[in-house]
């Protein structure tokens, strides 16, 4: 079997600790490139420093040098600014914008076969960028928030019952935003629904908790947001793809009709494999579900829309 190779666009505190976990899986050569030459290099020596205790190997390179992701399998883009103080949701949304854009497109010129994971928020609408920049197959550019939002949900109802967290799974659909929607009929403990295992006044609480998952820890961390979880997700992701695991799980993808929504990604769950997205599966919502899943994909649309006055601008 041919080495796999997987690079990482950003080198920052989820890049990194992303390259970290998918070192330790022991399944592809890892490149991380970031515009900070020192950062990247110093992480990239660092973290083969740690493989012979960690028990993996190299190569895991640090580079501004975008000709040498050529010939990835993966690329994971994660590169992006967090929200400074003075900075409107659309100050954001343009930079990183402009980052993501400039990531894919280097993407498309030196790893056309790639599948690429993305990471940067605002998720759902860089995810368009992504695919527009690429020119890459609808399938082949996936979001990852689903992963993360729907691991928060497992660790709080875990908590709640003081069970194993392997116990736990859960589906959350929707954008990664305050509207995003857990789904508490599809979230099981040994395969039992919570509604049979809480009170409905204890799983609101949760599914809550789970919406605030990542400005819980802002507020905590005060100047950055939330990177072990991401960069898990993400790293699981790439295992899956990589090596062609069939992983059932919620990620951001491009609906054409799909949950009655065109011309969007959002995150819905999907069958993640060698060729990307190799489906999306289509659940029976209730009403109350459904206007939810609408009500979020308005607010990513609104993102979207942003996004092209922008473009159209420039
Ligand atoms: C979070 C941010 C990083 O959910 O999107 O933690």
């Amino acid at each position: 079997m041919s080495r796999k190779k997987v690079s990482i666009i950003g080198a920052g505190n989820v890049g990194a600790k992303a390259t970290y976990y998918i070192a330790e899986k022991v399944i592809a050569d890892l490149v991380m490139v970031d515009i900070a030459e020192g950062t990247t290099r110093a992480k990239a020596l660092d973290f083969l420093h740690a493989g012979p205790l960690r028990r993996y190997d190299g190569p895991i390179r640090g580079t501004t040098d975008y000709a040498e992701i050529a010939g990835s399998d993966v690329v994971v883009i994660t590169a992006g600014l967090a929200r400074r103080p003075g900075m409107d949701r659309m100050d954001l949304l343009k930079a990183n914008a402009e980052i993501v854009k400039t990531a894919s497109l280097n993407t498309a010129r030196y790893a056309p076969n790639a599948t690429v994971i993305v990471v940067s928020n605002p998720l759902d609408v860089m995810c368009h960028v992504a695919l527009r920049a690429t020119g890459f197959a609808i399938r082949r550019v996936v979001g990852m928030a689903g992963i993360l939002d729907s691991t928060r949900f497992r660790y709080f109802v875990a908590e709640e019952l003081g069970c194993a967290l392997s116990a736990v799974h859960a589906m959350v659909l929707g954008g990664h935003g305050d509207q995003m929607v857990p789904l508490p009929r599809f979230t099981t403990v040994g395969g039992i629904p919570i509604t049979e295992l809480m009170a409905p006044a204890t799983v609101a609480r949760l599914v809550d908790r789970t919406r605030n998952g990542g400005a819980e820890i802002v507020g905590y961390l005060k100047t950055g947001s939330a990177y072990y979880a991401p960069a898990a997700a993400a790293a699981e992701m790439v295992e899956a793809i990589l090596t062609d695991r069939k992983h059932f799980a919620p990620c951001a993808a491009y609906l054409r009709g799909e949950y009655g929504i065109e011309d969007l990604f959002i995150g819905v769950p999907v069958i993640l494999g060698r060729n990307g997205i190799e489906k999306i599966v289509e659940l029976e919502l209730t009403e109350e579900e459904k206007q939810g899943l609408r009500a979020s994909a308005d607010a990513v649309r609104k993102g979207v829309d942003d996004l092209n006055t922008f473009f159209r601008a420039t």
